[in-house]
């Protein structure tokens, strides 16, 4: 372990983490000038490259003007302006509510609905029904509602269990279909799922739009949002959206959900909003959504850092930069290039099954079978084998697994910052290829 520190709690014990001291765009330099890519960026978190002098700039202004309020007794001035720059990059959200992370949003985002039927005279609509392989955070509600089997596990015990259902993995479709006989049987198992357990019962469903790390860049056909929403309506529940790894602008558009034509009534955002300069989340909603607990004299939840000025100040930035310097549409054409560079090393090697995603979050799941889709045993750590691989060859990727039902499966995910370039994107898959060729040699 040259460079772990001893009084440092890993998130894994064996594993020698390169000491990284400085980044640049995209790169990354270890403490001995190793020059990393960071595909995956951080953990498909920055939305900026690395080392701006612009939001340096931004944090250290924002730190001497004022560097903290407490929401419980004052505001700010760049509060404020960055909810106005929230409200115009998402035109469909009314309420915004800042905090400091992906988790803290998810779990506003629940209490939200669950407050909003409290104060509509109906405090039994308090479960949410979460679907499997989604995963919304690690506080013990997110790991509920969440549907991360592996990361459930531990803790099962004191999980609140308000149901779940099948995720729309077109690869392996849980409902044994294929797309020519889909139906949407994976959405209209919402609607099973609310009523055995009592529409008075249910005040929301949570899932990622795309899903992230527990799938793998899994992307829902079109069609299945608009069968979710309508049996929301059906049955006055509220569509609550994960957005923290797929929205903000990943997808090619700020809200991946966009892409369906759907509005929801709750999102949760976070990583890329706040460029990777500060750390952020936010809870959006309609002013439907919010209503009832504005009526009520208002949205009690606490967090210290909730509206925090720094990390006003770092979204609203982070947002002007996406536009000034069309950043949306460098995600969808780098996207695009990503998954086509990806398409042909499915087409040139029998071990890449399926290439997933959408804009700058990206994915190939890796089998043993290409003909019958059979995954790696799990014992065999393939996606782990690819990860530490590519790390030699100086490329950081994520990896995903156990997507197949919590058993296994390998993917690994790739996802830059959004001010990549066409040539950077070509020198990571070459690594990519390079290493999946050395590890299934
Ligand atoms: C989809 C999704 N939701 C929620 C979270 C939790 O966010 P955080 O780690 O910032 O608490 C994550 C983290 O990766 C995520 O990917």
């Amino acid at each position: 372990m040259a460079n772990n520190h001893e009084n440092i709690l890993y998130f894994e014990t064996e594993f020698d983490y390169p000491l990284i001291v400085k980044g640049k765009g995209i790169y990354l330099y270890d403490e001995d000038g190793k020059k990393y890519i960071d595909g995956c960026a951080g953990s498909i978190s920055t939305s900026l490259g690395y080392g701006r002098k612009d939001m340096a700039e931004v944090l250290s202004k924002q730190a001497e003007e004022i560097s903290f309020v407490h929401r419980h007794h004052v505001s700010s001035k760049i509060c404020n302006e960055a909810t106005d720059t929230l409200k115009e990059c998402f035109p469909t959200m009314d309420k915004f509510f800042m905090v400091s992370g992906g988790t803290e949003a998810t779990e506003c985002a629940t209490k939200l609905a669950r407050l909003h039927w409290y104060h509509k005279g109906k405090p039994s609509k308090n479960k949410v029904i979460g679907r499997w392989m989604s995963y919304h955070g690690y506080t013990t509600d997110a790991l509920a509602y969440g549907g991360n089997p592996g990361r459930r596990k531990e803790f099962s015990a004191i999980l609140r269990e308000d149901g779940h259902i099948i995720p729309p993995y077109c690869y392996r479709c849980w409902a044994s279909k294929e797309p020519e006989s889909c139906s949407f049987e994976c959405a209209k198992a919402l609607e099973d799922q609310i009523l055995a357990q009592g529409p008075d019962t249910v005040a929301a469903f949570i899932c990622e739009t795309v899903v992230g790390t527990t799938m793998g860049c899994v992307t829902p056909p079109d069609g299945y949002y608009q069968k979710i929403r309508e049996i929301c309506d059906k049955y006055d529940v509220l569509m609550v959206l994960d957005e923290v790894m797929c929205g903000s602008g990943r997808c090619g558009t700020m809200m991946a959900i966009e892409q369906y034509g759907v509005v929801p009534d709750i999102v949760a955002l976070a990583k890329s909003m706040g460029g990777g300069y500060f750390p952020i989340g936010c809870v959006a909603c309609t002013k439907e959504a919010a209503k009832p607990i504005e009526d009520a004299g208002g949205f009690p939840v606490g967090h210290t850092w909730a509206g925090n000025p720094i990390a006003s100040a770092v979204v609203k930035k982070t947002l002007e930069v996406i536009k000034e310097e069309q950043l949306l549409d460098n995600c969808t054409k780098q996207g695009d290039h990503l998954r086509k560079r990806l398409d042909e090393l499915k087409d040139k090697y029998p071990f890449i099954g399926d290439v997933r995603g959408k804009g700058l979050m990206q994915a190939i799941e890796l089998v043993k079978d290409k003909a019958t889709k059979e995954s790696y045993p799990r014992s065999e750590k393939i996606a782990e084998k690819v990860f530490k691989e590519c790390m030699a060859n100086g490329l950081i990727i994520m990896t995903s697994v156990n997507m197949d039902k919590g058993q296994k499966g390998d993917a690994i995910m790739m996802g830059t910052s959004f001010d990549v370039t066409t040539e950077e994107i070509d020198e990571l898959v070459d690594i990519l290829e390079k290493s999946l060729v050395k590890v299934f040699s």
